[in-house]
């Protein structure tokens, strides 16, 4: 009998449900927020009163597109955490009263998880590779800078994370800084590609292991602008192409620094990167090179899996149905929580 797994993801500002059959994609339904745009950020209570809105349609959907009726489920695998409480409440009632009326098991999964096993999502008539445990992967987000060591599905061990902001965040604010629209990454993606990486130089940390740190870089970018303005107030509009070059460049240079110490000091070269920073076109290539200079086998998701997505909640979801780990339905939300 197959295992059909349905994935629900409502973390921050997507509302996202997948379903999984067998280990194979059949769909994959996000609803982004744009509510957030004027705000420069998401505002928490918005964002569950929009997920309160997309949860039913979105599940409806993926479940249409997927061809799949509710009583042929397996299971609801939903995100326990990290993220936003109001946000979270949504998807884990929605999973618990769904799994309840079809009279199925529950399988909590961690969002951060989550990101890193949608290496493992499997499309039908795609190439489908994937990586060999153990491998290292960096999480990228508006809210992780990860490098991690996975091991095993369940098995995931933390080897250096940021001390401050996040890679993302970072992007973010120095974006928000210079005028440009929220989220700022794509944003400045976008610029980078016209502008010279080596024009400008911003202070990259210094600490020690395998940690990040990237609010030092953040108030460079700051200051560096305060006063080139004063010589210039059109100077970000005359150079804003190369400012995110610049920008982008340090923030890749100081991921990648910390990520090759990672896999000389474990002597792994089996290298995925996840979470919605790794959609970035200069980390991406960073990732490319590394591979031929240093004989990396890397893995890098598709666009689709690199943002907040149900997939890789249901992919996660589907590993552990295989492994009987499910939940009991009085299983709280939890918004802060690790590997
Ligand atoms: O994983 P994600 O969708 O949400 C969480 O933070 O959980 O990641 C969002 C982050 C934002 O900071 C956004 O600016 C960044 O990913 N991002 C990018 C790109 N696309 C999204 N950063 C750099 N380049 C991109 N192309």
């Amino acid at each position: 009998m197959s295992t059909i797994i349905l994935g629900i993801e409502s973390s921050c500002d997507d509302t996202s449900a997948s379903v999984i059959k067998d280990g194979f994609l059949l769909s994959n339904v996000v609803s982004s927020q744009a509510v957030h745009e004027s705000y420069g950020g998401v505002v928490p209570e918005l964002a569950s009163r929009a997920h309160q809105q997309n949860i039913v349609p979105v599940v409806h959907e993926a479940l249409k597109r997927a061809g799949v009726a509710k009583e042929e489920l397996s299971a609801v695998a939903f995100t326990r955490g990290p993220g936003l409480m109001g946000s979270l409440l949504v998807g884990v009632s929605f999973a618990k009263g769904f799994a309840r009326s079809l009279n199925i098991p529950l399988v909590d999964v961690n969002h951060l998880t989550g990101h890193v096993l949608a290496h493992f999502i499997k499309e039908e008539g795609a190439e489908n590779t994937q990586p060999a445990y153990p491998f290292l992967c960096l999480l990228v987000s508006g809210g992780n800078s990860q490098i991690i060591l996975v091991k095993n599905y369940n098995d995931m061990e933390i080897l250096g994370q940021t001390i401050d902001d996040a890679a993302g965040e970072a992007i973010d604010k120095c974006s928000k800084v210079m005028g440009l629209g929220y989220p700022g990454g794509p944003i400045i993606d976008r610029l980078a590609r016209q502008g010279n990486p080596k024009a400008y130089t911003f202070s990259k940390p210094h600490i020690k292991g395998l940690d990040y740190s990237f609010s030092g870089l953040k108030t460079s970018f700051l200051y560096s602008l305060r006063d080139w303005l004063k010589e210039d107030p059109d100077f970000i509009e005359n150079h804003k192409e190369d400012l995110a070059a610049s920008l982008e460049a340090t923030v890749v240079d100081i991921l990648m620094d910390k990520l090759r110490k990672a896999a000389k000091e474990y002597g792994i070269k089996e290298v995925a990167v996840a979470g919605g920073v790794s959609a970035n076109t200069g980390l991406r290539n960073a990732f490319h090179d590394h591979a031929k200079r240093f004989g990396w086998n890397v893995y890098i998701p598709k666009f689709g899996y690199t943002t907040d997505n149900a997939a890789m909640i249901a992919m996660n979801g589907y590993f552990k149905y295989l492994d009987n780990d499910f939940c009991p339905i009085e299983l709280p939300a939890f918004s802060r929580v690790t590997l």
